[in-house]
């Protein structure tokens, strides 16, 4: 049986055991090490922020966010139709209540006219920008709207470390951002997330709330909060790979490109669309199939040749936990769910083994 090529794991580079064995000896392995703030330092400057706040989760950072800001209970958060759980999962656990908006067509980001139309119903206290699959969403145009109506922006950048619009960094150009730093995204420290943050005043509040609402080591309390510092461990891991972030993200790219390459006069499907102005992180490189049908099938087809390809994300309004949401759609974020699969994208993917992702997808297509 040949090796699996799977779709996206971790690519673990740098003195990761060096790092993990000064956190072991110094017996520095809580969230109180100087390890994690020294991450925390990496991560600001990747983004391009002031601060971070290293996080267990991406979930746990987004929910931070939104207790940050101070919303919660009466407050109404816009979040798009196409995303991942997390993102309407956390504004829920705030005690807001979720609205649902849908994308577009040219970037699988949030629809900005049917957006400011949301806006003018619901007068929401937030929107949360997803970048989907690390391509940045418009957010000039968010922005535009930030100023003219006021509401606060998370960016959801959860699969998007590294990626810029305009030639800025996404994560944290408008109140606050967060990063996913799970198994499978661009850099990884097995479980994390980090908050993204620009303002001090911010930078202090969040710190508080996310160590159970205390400002030291006494068990007194300024507001309730949560247990949500990344351990030690974790930040090792990030730390030790952090350092080879651009090499990282240039491989990233790589794939993506010759993916792009070799696809660019097929028309039997699409490849993901990119907005111009912006470097996409390029987190996992995915193809619109014209019908789920043909989706399951190139998808199968490749399993038998054990490789592994996903459907993406299916939209949040169809589904149950989240029907009974108010949703503005256009109906795009529908028509695209399992219609669009996901390749691999590791950037430990080598040149054979993608050349025999492609080959093979070419083959199925002849088959057809
Ligand atoms: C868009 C988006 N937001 C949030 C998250 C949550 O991140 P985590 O798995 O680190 O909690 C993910 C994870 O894949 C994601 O894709």
């Amino acid at each position: 049986m040949k090796k699996k090529i799977p779709l996206s794991i971790p690519d673990l580079k740098g003195d990761i055991k060096k790092y993990l064995n000064k956190a072991i000896n110094e017996n520095w392995v809580s969230s109180a090490a100087p390890g994690v703030k020294k991450f925390e330092q990496e991560v600001a400057k990747i983004a391009k922020c002031k601060y971070a706040i290293a996080t267990i989760t991406g979930s746990a950072a987004l929910h931070l966010a939104l207790k940050t800001l101070k919303i919660g209970k009466r407050d109404k958060v816009i979040v798009p139709d196409f995303t991942f759980a997390a993102t309407i999962n956390a504004v829920e656990l705030s005690g807001a209540e979720p609205v649902i908006v849908d994308i577009g067509e040219n970037d699988w980001n949030l629809d900005i006219k049917l957006l400011e139309k949301a806006i003018l119903k619901v007068k929401p206290a937030a929107v949360i920008v997803v970048h989907t699959l690390g391509h940045p969403a418009d957010m000039k145009s968010l922005l535009k709207l930030k100023k003219k109506y006021k509401f606060k922006i998370i960016e959801d950048a959860a699969g998007a470390m590294g990626a810029e619009y305009l030639k800025k960094r996404v994560g944290c150009m408008a109140d606050l951002g967060i990063f996913s730093f799970n198994g499978n995204k661009v850099l990884t420290t097995g479980s994390g997330g980090a908050l993204l943050i620009n303002s001090i005043t911010l930078l202090r509040r969040a710190n508080i709330l996310s160590k159970q609402g205390k400002t030291n080591a006494d068990y007194k309390y300024i507001c309730s909060g949560y247990n949500y510092k990344m351990s030690n461990i974790n930040a090792s891991l990030g730390y030790a790979q952090i350092k080879l972030f651009n090499q990282t993200l240039k491989e990233k790219l790589k794939i993506a490109k010759i993916y792009d390459f070799a696809f660019k006069n097929i028309d039997k499907f699409s490849v993901m669309p990119r907005n111009k102005n912006v470097k996409s992180s390029c987190w996992l490189y995915s193809l619109k199939m014209s019908s789920k049908k043909e989706a399951k099938s190139l998808i199968n087809y490749l399993k038998k040749r054990n490789i592994e390809a996903r459907f993406f994300w299916v939209n949040l309004s169809s589904q149950k936990p989240y029907k009974k949401y108010n949703c503005f759609s256009n109906g795009i974020a529908r028509k695209l769910s399992e219609k669009i699969i996901s390749l691999p994208s590791s950037t430990n993917l080598s040149q054979k083994e993608q050349m025999l992702v492609i080959k093979s997808i070419f083959n199925w297509i002849q088959k057809k």
